[in-house]
């Protein structure tokens, strides 16, 4: 089991060949379908202008919502993952994106004085962190860099599935490539291996923590959130169980 603040396990797990193969995985095309246009709706209906991706990856929201109008700053605590996003935003014609290498756990330090209309974490990417302490500095970080109304968007797998039921995918959002089989390979309480099976047989590993919805999202009202409003693959009524994503939109 990882130790409880294991903050950086995720920068030696985000290898180079890794994140090469990483839009493999998503498929953004697919991506694009599958979310309908669900996370604009989300910022336009909370009059948001300025949005920071904290979790930029190998940069499919800040490019994708920057495209859409959106004024988009990227940042991830993986060098690699911020190379890989400069990359593609320069391939999408995108030549003045902003990205900066950021950990969760220092936000305020890496953006000083500025504020945003919104920050999103997406991709299952929250469940990187190990531990209440660590979960609570980085949403006190979201919670700075807001603007009074301001909204954090974060979503994770439905662990409480994973954890009761154990795993199943409908295959039908985010992670969507036909070249990869991405499945747990061990499930505990506290973690949860993720393996990533390439068709020409490469493997790679992601450690991550499980985290239930109640627990997010009453970790968001700790930190002084006013409202969060909780959706399953992208509805905003649904069974516990079923869904594969649970996107948490929280209000300041
Ligand atoms: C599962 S990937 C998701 C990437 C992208 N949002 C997507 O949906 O494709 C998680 C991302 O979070 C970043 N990350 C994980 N823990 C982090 C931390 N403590 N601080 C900053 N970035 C972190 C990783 O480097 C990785 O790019």
């Amino acid at each position: 089991m990882p130790p409880e603040n294991n903050s950086e396990l995720f920068i030696s797990e985000y290898t180079t060949e890794f994140v090469d193969r990483w839009d493999e995985l998503i498929d953004w095309e697919k991506r694009c379908e599958s979310e309908g246009g669900f996370f604009e709706r989300i910022l336009n209906d909370n009059g948001a202008r300025t949005v920071l991706d904290i979790a930029c990856g190998t940069g499919y929201h800040t490019v994708t919502l920057s495209l859409n109008g959106f004024q988009v700053t990227g940042s991830d605590g993986s060098a690699n993952m911020v190379n890989k996003s400069q990359e593609n935003a320069a391939r999408m014609g995108l030549k003045d994106a902003r990205f900066v290498e950021a950990q969760w756990t220092s936000l305020s330090e890496a953006f000083p004085g500025e504020k945003f209309n919104a920050i999103v974490c997406l991709g299952n990417a929250f469940t990187h962190l190990f531990g209440d302490d660590e979960r609570r500095k980085a949403l006190e970080g979201i919670y700075g860099l807001l603007n009074d109304g301001g909204v954090a968007v974060i979503d994770h797998r439905n662990y409480d599935t994973m954890l009761d039921k154990g795993f199943s995918s409908k295959h039908m959002y985010y992670y969507l490539g036909e070249t990869v089989d991405a499945r747990p390979k061990t499930i505990t309480e506290d973690t949860v291996r993720l393996q990533y099976t390439y068709s020409d047989g490469s493997v790679h590993h992601l450690t991550v923590c499980p985290i239930r919805q109640d627990h997010l999202t009453e970790l968001l009202r700790e930190t002084g959130f006013q409202q969060v409003d909780r959706y399953g693959d992208f509805k905003p009524t649904y069974d516990l169980y079923d869904p594969d994503f649970i996107i948490q939109v929280a209000m300041k």
